[in-house]
């Protein structure tokens, strides 16, 4: 991959990457979708028949399989933190953007939401807690953060594009 997008659920890593794949004309993996189509059930089935380990398991093998990959990939908002998982970015080779909202943005964005199975089944102030210590695995894993609160979907990619010049 030469683009990965991590950042917490709702911070706009799907719709970011689906206008940067159209503008770059790169291929565009969606690691949640990659993850259904292997296992052939939704996110939420999943959670529910096996328990969050085990999709985490298979969230870090989908993982190692399409970071080789080329193009852009959205990830789960779960997945830069396993230790494994930080190593894989990491050592990609890819530009890992952190997309970051707002507590209240997210909050916003969630609340009609019922495909998250973590999101569903928690209060608001749980989900801004979980946020918060999730916060550092981000931006340890991140070589660029882009706060969203006050911009379009368009003015996200405008500023990747503007920090990808000498790469892409
Ligand atoms: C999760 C985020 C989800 C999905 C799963 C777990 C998390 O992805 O991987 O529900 O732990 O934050 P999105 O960030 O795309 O919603």
């Amino acid at each position: 991959m030469e683009i990965v997008l991590i950042g917490f659920m709702g911070s706009g890593k799907t719709t970011i990457s689906q206008l940067l794949g159209k503008i770059l004309a790169k291929p565009v993996v969606d690691l949640d979708q990659a993850i259904v189509k292997q296992a052939g059930s939704e996110i939420t089935e999943i959670f529910n028949r096996h328990g969050e380990q085990y999709f985490r398991q298979l969230e870090h093998d989908s993982l190692k399989r399409i970071i080789t990959e080329s193009g852009i990939l959205a990830t789960g908002g779960g997945t830069p933190l396993r230790a494994d998982n930080a190593e894989i970015l990491a050592t990609s080779g890819a530009k890992v953007i952190l997309l970051e909202a707002s507590g209240e943005t997210i909050l916003e964005r969630l609340k009609t939401d019922c495909s998250r199975p973590l999101a569903k089944q928690m209060a608001k102030q749980q989900l801004l807690a979980l946020k918060q210590a999730r916060q550092s695995h981000y931006q340890q894993c991140a070589d660029l953060t882009i706060q969203t609160d006050k911009l379009t979907p368009k003015e996200v990619v405008a500023k990747i594009l503007a920090s990808l010049e000498t790469v892409v």
